[in-house]
């Protein structure tokens, strides 16, 4: 078997590719170079890893795994875009370039987002060799984990908790994250089960897991993490007076529960043997990752 390192660089690598040509067949106009500079040429490809991964425990075909992948990315690409406003986080860097709207501006930058966030719904109508009702199922599920009860949710209740007199407890924070960044983890970690018409019971159980981790590291890095490294602007949650898991439990607490949260995720997987391996290698990683 390969090692993980390299599994998750080939994943990237031919995600990135289809994702190239795709907006090459796009054709060219106003649009096209923002939409390359936040969607190519960075991230971690995690949720498309998520994607192809689940895809393949239930053998579902490379080609339509990869347009699935490429959906969740410009979906993800336009949460960043949109999280990095000056009305949001006011961010400039992002994946170690300028942000859109500061290489642009903002009105380019809304909506670079917009139109990432529409291309994700072309993408999964559009998707080669699967009967509609599973297309029509995951674009449902899909518009749910981005929306109003999703990550726009979690956007909403983030800022709000920045802006909060009343301070967050636990509960509300794993509300808070889940919403924010478990709703996309999830749809990518169940993408191959609804893709195959099989059940998401353990996959869901897998990606609420791995997604309170993966936020966990994230609010963790924003304090220990090495800028370069992370390509983006970091303590940014403690200045903000941002309540997260790691302003509640302390930073050593909060590495203990992403440990717990990562064993768990692996325990949901066991009923699909070897086929699984790169979901529960990827689960590891999102907690020792530096960026
Ligand atoms: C960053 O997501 C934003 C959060 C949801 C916390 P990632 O850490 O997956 O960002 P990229 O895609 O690798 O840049
Ligand atoms: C961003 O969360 C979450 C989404 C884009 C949905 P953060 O604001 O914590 O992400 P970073 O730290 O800027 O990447
Ligand atoms: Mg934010
Ligand atoms: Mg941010
Ligand atoms: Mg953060």
């Amino acid at each position: 078997m390969p090692s993980f390192q390299s599994l998750l660089n080939d994943t990237a690598s031919s995600v990135e590719l289809a994702l190239s040509e795709m907006l090459e067949k796009q054709g060219d106009n106003l649009m096209s170079n923002p939409i390359r500079h936040a969607v190519l040429g960075g991230g971690k490809r995690l949720r498309a890893f998520l994607v192809i991964h689940s895809c393949n425990i239930f053998d579902v075909q490379k080609e339509t795994a990869t347009q699935a992948a490429m959906a969740i990315e410009c979906l993800h690409a336009y949460s960043l875009v949109h999280d990095d406003l000056p009305c949001m986080d006011d961010d400039a860097l992002r994946r170690g370039k300028p942000t859109v709207h500061v290489k642009w501006n903002e009105a380019i930058a809304t909506l670079t987002g917009d139109a990432l966030q529409t291309l994700a719904f072309e993408l999964i109508a559009c998707l080669p060799k699967v009967d509609a009702d599973r297309k029509i199922e995951l674009i449902k599920k899909l518009a749910k984990a981005s929306g109003m009860q999703g990550m726009v949710l979690g956007q909403a209740q983030d800022i709000q908790a920045e802006k909060s007199e009343r301070s967050l407890n636990l509960d509300d924070i794993s509300s808070l994250q889940r919403n924010k960044t478990g709703a996309l983890i999830e749809w990518s970690a169940t993408a191959g089960a609804v893709l195959s018409d099989n059940s998401d019971k353990e996959l869901l159980n897998y990606a609420r897991s791995i997604g309170l981790a993966f936020q966990i590291q994230d609010d963790i890095l924003d304090i220990e993490g090495d800028t370069i490294l992370a390509g983006k602007r970091l303590q940014k949650d403690v200045t903000a007076g941002k309540a997260t898991f790691v302003s509640l439990l302390g930073i050593e607490n909060a590495k203990t529960r992403a440990k717990q949260l990562v064993e768990e995720a692996i325990q949901a997987l066991s009923i699909y043997g070897d086929k699984a391996e790169p979901m529960r290698q990827v689960a590891k990683f999102i907690i020792e990752r530096k960026l």
